[in-house]
């Protein structure tokens, strides 16, 4: 019998021997089966439920009952599962022993709750968060924060070196033209707000909205405000603001000293309520983190280089162009007026990424809406090799879409007024919403919150605020728009963040009301507590598996599965209440197990756990 591994899936485990035995009935090679093996309906019968049976049997000439029979009478799963039974038509039915339930729980019982940890030397670069200076933090960023935030974390806990890259709007024709609109209606810098910055903002990209051709075209394209500008920048030619704004520009790219100090003043305007918004939302984004536009801006000229004297890039109407076999559309690295774009800095930053990071994933968590060009930068940087780690492994670029958040009606978020709602409010209201709930709560003189100070209360409520926002974020297929209801998402109830914080509160506070002993026997029987185990022993391939396909959701579904399967557990298996002790002593580990796998789990999706709440 082949050991079990904890890093082994059970279903896996259980899919190989069948594989052998269908393969020995059928006189086929084991690889040729699928043995379709699928979660037991009825946890009563059985664990796992094989119904290959069926379309073998078909396939083969036999009556899949008498196929399954004769798989039954050959497989040998040791001393792993039971001796299966053939049910109606062909099913098979599984049923772990519970031998190997309670030593696989008991082997997941350490600090590493059953995780392997991928020994992959290389780094994986992570682009999250993305905002641009000058502006708000809008909804947008929120979700490129905190997915980042959250893939990050996943990587983190198999033990990957994870750099995280806030690849800011920092540089560039837009900052300039703000930069300009500043200097020169006299804002002093040094008292400088977000609003006067965001002012600057409009009025620079209504000057540069001036020429409708270029509008359309952006607007046709999708476009970011990045494209935005320099498409119309393109089209319009000179105006003078932009003229104004290019020399600025320059001076700033050749090192002009007050300009820069000017500039930073906006950089530092911005990051100061970005990083109370980072703060807030409990996000490992911060200062060290930032390698934006700017940190690139003395390699563009040697990327466009690179590609030219390796024959990759051509001009076209004064413009420097890199052409595709597969389709029209070609990438604009070099503007005809010698100036650079959105995307030459990304190929700056994807050769830093892979050379001098050495990443071999790099995850670029951004807006669906700029699907395009990561294509495109993801072809050329294969075509110049700027896709290779020093050593030869070849990285994997991943663009990780997202899709908008919307309001109620359907549309993007608006605020009552009609503006577009800023990160900051919204995590505020988040976190008041959380803070009168705990509150209200804490009055009940029943409840473990009773009687705690206000300042115990509000740190909860902003656990349970912010918990319910990035769980709602992350527990949807990413790609989708998702509607953004304050009221489902800090709900105690239903598929939120909130309904597992609590629930493994309540665990805390029975754990709290009993005598854990970590080295009491485990004994896994009744059905529920054997469904609970089962769902435990799935944590390491969920997680592995959402790291794999970049879904958190797969883990967020699992950890509510979790958690209602250890309510069915709670509620037929008495814990404290239990009369005998041994059973008592193993149900309260089991109950410690399931806390700490919902600490864990949660906290790699970046949720933190109230003890009490
Ligand atoms: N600042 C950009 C925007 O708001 C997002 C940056 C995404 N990252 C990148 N490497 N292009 O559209």
């Amino acid at each position: 019998m082949v050991r079990i591994y904890m890093s082994t899936n059970i279903q896996q485990q259980i899919g190989e021997s069948l594989k052998e035995a269908f393969g020995a009935v059928l006189g086929l090679s084991p690889s040729e089966i699928d043995p379709v093996i699928r979660h037991a309906q009825n946890a009563d019968i059985a664990d796992f439920q094989a119904n290959g049976a069926m379309a073998l049997g078909k396939r083969h000439g036999q009556s899949p009952r008498e196929l399954a029979e004769k798989v039954v009478g050959v497989v040998d799963f040791g001393t792993f599962a039971d001796v299966p039974e053939v049910a109606g038509p062909g099913f098979i039915n599984i049923r772990i022993s519970d031998g190997t339930i309670t030593s696989l729980v008991e082997e997941m019982d350490t600090d590493a709750l059953g995780v392997a940890l991928d020994d992959n030397p290389h780094a994986v670069a992570i682009d999250l968060c993305g905002v641009n200076v000058a502006k708000q933090l809008h909804v947008g960023h929120l979700r490129a924060t905190i997915i980042g935030d959250s893939i990050a974390r996943m990587y983190e806990r198999v033990g990957r070196k994870v750099f995280r890259e806030n690849h800011l709007g920092d540089w560039g024709l837009p900052i300039a033209m703000v930069l300009e609109q500043l200097l020169s209606s006299g804002v002093n810098l040094d008292t400088l707000s977000l609003e006067d910055l965001n002012s600057a903002y409009k009025n620079a990209q209504l000057v540069a909205k001036d020429e409708l051709r270029g509008e359309k075209t952006a607007k046709a394209m999708q476009a970011g405000p990045h494209r935005l500008i320099e498409i119309e920048e393109q089209n319009t030619g000179a105006i003078a603001a932009q003229t104004a704004a290019k020399k600025l520009l320059n001076a700033l790219q050749q090192g002009d000293e007050s300009l820069l100090k000017d500039w930073q003043k906006l950089i530092d305007c911005t990051m100061k309520s970005v990083y109370e918004s980072l703060d807030l939302l409990h996000v490992n984004i911060g200062p060290e983190n930032n390698r934006g536009e700017s940190f690139y801006c003395d390699r563009l000229g040697g990327v466009v280089d690179s590609f030219i004297e390796r024959g990759l890039a051509e001009e076209d109407g004064g413009a420097i162009v890199v052409r595709f076999k597969n389709r029209e559309r070609p990438m604009l690295i070099r503007k005809s007026d010698g100036g650079f774009l959105y995307a030459t800095t990304d190929l700056a930053a994807i050769k830093f990424r892979t050379q001098e990071l050495r990443a071999d994933r790099v995850v670029y968590v951004v807006d669906a809406r700029q699907r395009d060009h990561f294509k495109d930068l993801f072809d050329a940087a294969g075509l110049i090799g700027w896709d290779k780690t020093p050593d030869g492994a070849t990285s994997d670029l991943v663009h990780v879409p997202f899709g908008s958040v919307l309001g109620a009606d359907k549309s993007p978020l608006k605020t009552r007024s009609g503006s577009s709602v800023t990160l900051s409010s919204l995590l505020h209201e988040a976190v008041e919403r959380g803070t009168c709930e705990v509150i209200r709560r804490s009055k009940d003189p029943k409840s473990p919150t009773h009687g705690m100070d206000e300042d115990e209360l509000r740190t909860i409520g902003r656990q349970i605020g912010i918990g319910a926002i990035k769980y709602a974020d992350l527990s949807n297929d990413l790609v989708r728009d998702y509607v953004f209801d304050m009221d489902r998402m800090v709900a105690f109830e239903g598929n939120t963040g909130p309904y597992i914080q609590y629930a493994c509160a309540r665990i805390s506070s029975l754990i709290r009301g009993g005598d854990l002993q970590k080295d009491a026997p485990l004994q896994i029987v009744e059905a529920q507590e054997r469904a609970l185990a089962l769902k435990l022993l799935q944590y390491n391939t969920v997680l592995h598996d959402a790291i794999a396909h970049l879904e958190p959701h797969r883990l967020c579904t699992w950890l509510h599965e979790l958690t209602e399967a250890f309510s069915a557990f709670y509620q037929s298996c008495p814990v404290l209440k239990s009369e005998d002790g041994g059973t008592k002593r193993s149900r309260l580990r089991l109950a410690d197990i399931t806390r700490r796998v919902i600490i864990d789990g949660l906290g790699v999706l970046g949720i933190e756990c109230p003890d009490k709440m």
